[in-house]
């Protein structure tokens, strides 16, 4: 008898799939963040070119109280994207000196992440409720409607500059749609400066972030069983002054033929060809401000660290949109 090996195939395979046959070739961004590619994530935070985490960590230090203060009381925090939570015992410190009970429920979709953040928050911040919940975006923000009273949303690291301007106001809507008046967003947005700042951050020395763009391919090769030379692709970065963005790109370092693996095809690339990755979009506290107010929000305070380089917007569920949603039938 003859056994027959199953393949799975991955829901993302079709993703890929399309992706390589477009031109330009682009492949999924969310296929960064395996467990190798989470460490090196982690890694890129610490780099001295990359800016962002540090940056926000100052604003946040140093203005964690104003923006306690500013959120109002009585606040269940409630983190996006909370990976670990290593940036937001700050401010839960603040919100635990104002109130007498302070919830925080960190959202992710990363199980581990959630516990390790479970972890980390009850032994900085004793006296927090640390609530952690799964979800995944893609479905949904109706999780928000399941925790009670007034809530400050925080959606840090410039995690929404790798929206679209299109898909970025589409999420925040989803967000907003959730929330009621009295409740709040803290979002954080990396801000547009010179292209000597910004290209290190996105290329640096020690070719940390290289890799960790190159794993995506490792990845591929792993769980597709593709053929990825992966030297043969280098790691680009560039800023897009037109669409304000910064840009990560894999090049072909020469014509080639990849199998595509357990997909069964294959895909040609020419010398210099390249597969966009990634996008980092950049702005001005007028592009911010404009973002929100499409998605039914209304920018209330911006705090800045030393150098103006990164801001965190504490957005308010504007009164006008609240009314249109109520208005509505059905
Ligand atoms: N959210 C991060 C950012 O836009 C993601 C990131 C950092 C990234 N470095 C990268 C994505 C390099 C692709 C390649 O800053």
């Amino acid at each position: 008898m003859i056994a027959r090996e199953l393949v799975v195939i991955p829901s993302f395979a079709r993703e890929v799939e399309e992706g390589l046959s477009r031109t330009p070739k682009s492949l999924p961004s969310k296929l960064f963040y395996d467990g190798p590619g989470s460490v090196l994530f982690e890694e890129i935070t610490r780099l001295p070119e990359y800016y962002l985490t540090r940056t926000e960590l100052e604003i946040l230090r140093t203005r964690a109280d104003e923006i306690a203060l500013a959120a109002g009381p009585n606040i269940a925090v409630v983190e996006l994207g909370a990976g670990t939570a290593t940036k937001t015992t700050t401010i839960l410190r603040a919100f635990a000196g104002k109130q007498i009970r302070t919830s925080y429920f960190p959202v992710d979709i990363s199980p581990s992440a959630l516990d390790d953040a479970k972890i980390h928050i009850t032994m900085q911040c004793p006296t927090v409720r640390v609530r952690p919940v799964v979800a995944d975006f893609s479905e949904g923000f109706g999780f928000l409607r399941d925790i009670p009273g007034r809530k400050l949303v925080l959606y840090l690291g410039s995690s929404i500059g790798n929206f679209d301007p299109e898909n970025a106001v589409s999420m925040l809507s989803e967000v907003r749609k959730q929330l009621s008046q009295g409740d709040s967003l803290l979002l954080g947005t990396d801000l547009i400066k010179p292209s000597a700042i910004l290209i290190p951050a996105y290329d640096d020395a020690r070719g940390i972030t290289a890799q960790f763009n190159r794993n995506i391919l490792r990845r591929l090769n792993r769980e597709l069983g593709t053929g990825f030379y992966v030297n043969a692709f280098r790691h680009v970065a560039c800023w897009n002054a037109v669409r304000s963005r910064m840009e990560m790109h894999l090049q072909s370092q020469c014509r080639q033929t990849v199998s595509l693996g357990i997909l069964g095809s294959k895909v040609n690339f020419s010398g210099g060809e390249r597969i966009h990755t990634e996008n980092s979009y950049k702005y001005t506290t007028d592009t911010v401000n404009k973002m929100l107010a499409s998605a039914g929000f209304s920018l209330d305070e911006t705090w800045f660290d030393h150098r103006k380089w990164f801001a965190l917007n504490l957005a308010r569920v504007s009164a006008a949109a609240k009314i249109a949603d109520d208005s509505a039938c059905g």
